[in-house]
């Protein structure tokens, strides 16, 4: 196999693999302490966590990872709390950050001796249309090329593999959204024991953490923003405005570890195959990060391709590959449909003027006080299962 990314879908999905016996190539066009130091994800679902334990990597995660029971939902100054293991008969989400989860599995594929190649340049996705695919790329001024079964395209929103598909082959599906987040890292105790997700009047915010020394913080900005104009100061006042007095009593400003503006979007390709290549995790969708589905469902995806390229050579059955865009779809448009509906319900939208905005105070205000509402919004939010609705279809059938 040749897995084209070194991000969290390339790097577990190469080590479910080598547990399985089949060997996979990571070809990464960063280095190694770049892909370290990207800041990014934060909550696991249940699903997620298991593969992790399933690849080898549970351990750390299973030690320094907070279960969170459930989040709050604080709106115009009123805070509301989302049970998720009241609502959801017992699920919870682990808070863990993708930055440990990339450490943990370059560390495991370092221990067992597994070929990444950082800092390849110019990665291209050869002939896989047909039955002899291969990938080349240059590194120290010399070419490179590798003969393989498959290739994964693991390799994020920017990557190379899905602009080599030819363009009749594939159909885009896009939104926009006219704001992106801010997010700041710092090393000071979280406002919360459980995260926060803000509607105010100023904008959407997010008080998360990733341990009990360190929190992630999110703002809601106009496209037009860029990180130079906000000083540390400049951003602790703006979520201190956002917050209500119990959240602000307990924010302790500190100095910013890392700070970034990530756009939001809603992006998917159908299909996820083609011939000999896959597209794996955020290389075949994006969606806004509001709900932390991204990674989970970049997991979701690992999970079912490595699990059907497991029986291609175990049992010589090609029924899991040759589903597998099939059934990351149906769950990838479930995520798509949440994360979109909480982007919406959450952030302002000024150009819906007054009327869009009535609207969406009325929403949460039906929401937050239904019991089936609050339920909608917990089982989204720990994830919906893959199998979610196939038996009902099943019964449909007969
Ligand atoms: P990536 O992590 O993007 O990895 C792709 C890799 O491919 C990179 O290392 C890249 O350098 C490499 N690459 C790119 N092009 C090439 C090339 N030409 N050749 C070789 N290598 C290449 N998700 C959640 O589930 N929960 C959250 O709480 C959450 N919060 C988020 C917050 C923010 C602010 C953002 C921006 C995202 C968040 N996400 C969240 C989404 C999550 O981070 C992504 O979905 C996840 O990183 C996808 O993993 P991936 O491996 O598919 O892609
Ligand atoms: C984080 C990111 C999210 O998108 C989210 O919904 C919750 C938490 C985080 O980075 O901690």
């Amino acid at each position: 196999m040749a897995i084209v990314g070194a991000g969290p879908a390339g790097l577990l999905l190469g080590l479910l693999l080598h547990n399985a016996g089949i060997d996979a190539v990571i070809l990464e066009r960063r280095s190694r302490a770049y892909v370290l130091g990207r800041v990014r994800a934060g909550v696991l679902e249940q699903g997620t966590a298991e593969l992790l334990e399933r690849a080898g990597v549970g351990e750390r995660m299973r030690r320094d990872g907070l279960v969170h029971q459930g989040f709050e939902l604080l709106v115009r100054g009123r805070r509301h709390r989302v049970d998720l293991r009241g609502l959801t008969g017992g699920s919870t989400v682990l808070i863990y950050g993708q930055t440990q989860i990339t450490r943990d599995l370059l560390e495991a594929r370092g221990a067992a001796g597994l070929p990444t190649i950082f800092e390849a340049q110019d990665v291209a996705v050869q002939e896989f249309a047909g039955a002899h695919p291969y990938v080349s790329w240059r590194q120290d001024g010399r070419e490179h090329r590798l003969n393989c079964d498959f290739i994964a395209g693991c390799d994020g929103s920017h990557g190379v593999c899905r602009p080599s598909v030819p363009r009749e082959a594939i159909r885009e599906y896009e939104r926009l959204y006219p704001f992106g987040w801010l997010g700041l890292l710092a090393d000071t105790p979280p406002v919360s024991d459980e995260l926060i997700y803000v509607n105010s009047e100023r904008g959407f915010a997010l008080c998360s953490m990733r341990s009990r020394t360190r929190s992630r913080f999110y703002l809601q900005v106009p496209l037009t923003e860029e990180v130079s104009h906000w000083s540390d100061a400049r951003f602790w006042e703006e979520l201190r405005q956002r917050l209500d007095e119990a959240g602000r009593e307990r924010l302790v400003a500190a100095p910013s570890v890392e700070k970034s503006i990530a756009p939001l979007r809603s992006f998917v390709v159908e299909p996820l195959r083609f011939g000999r290549l896959f597209l794996v995790g955020d290389a075949g969708h994006t969606v806004p990060p509001t709900g932390a589905k991204g990674l989970n469902l970049a997991a979701g995806d690992v999970h079912c391709l490595a699990d059907g390229l497991i029986e291609h050579y175990s049992e010589r059955s090609a029924a899991g590959i040759d589903d597998y865009s099939r059934r990351r779809l149906r769950c990838i448009w479930r995520a798509q449909r949440f994360s979109w509906w909480l982007t919406r319900l959450l952030h302002r939208f000024p150009e819906d003027g007054a009327i869009g905005e009535k609207l969406q105070q009325a929403e949460l205000d039906y929401l937050l006080h239904s019991e089936a509402g609050m339920r909608t919004i917990a089982e989204n939010y720990v994830g919906l299962p893959p199998t979610f609705g196939e038996e009902a279809n099943l019964l449909l059938r007969k």
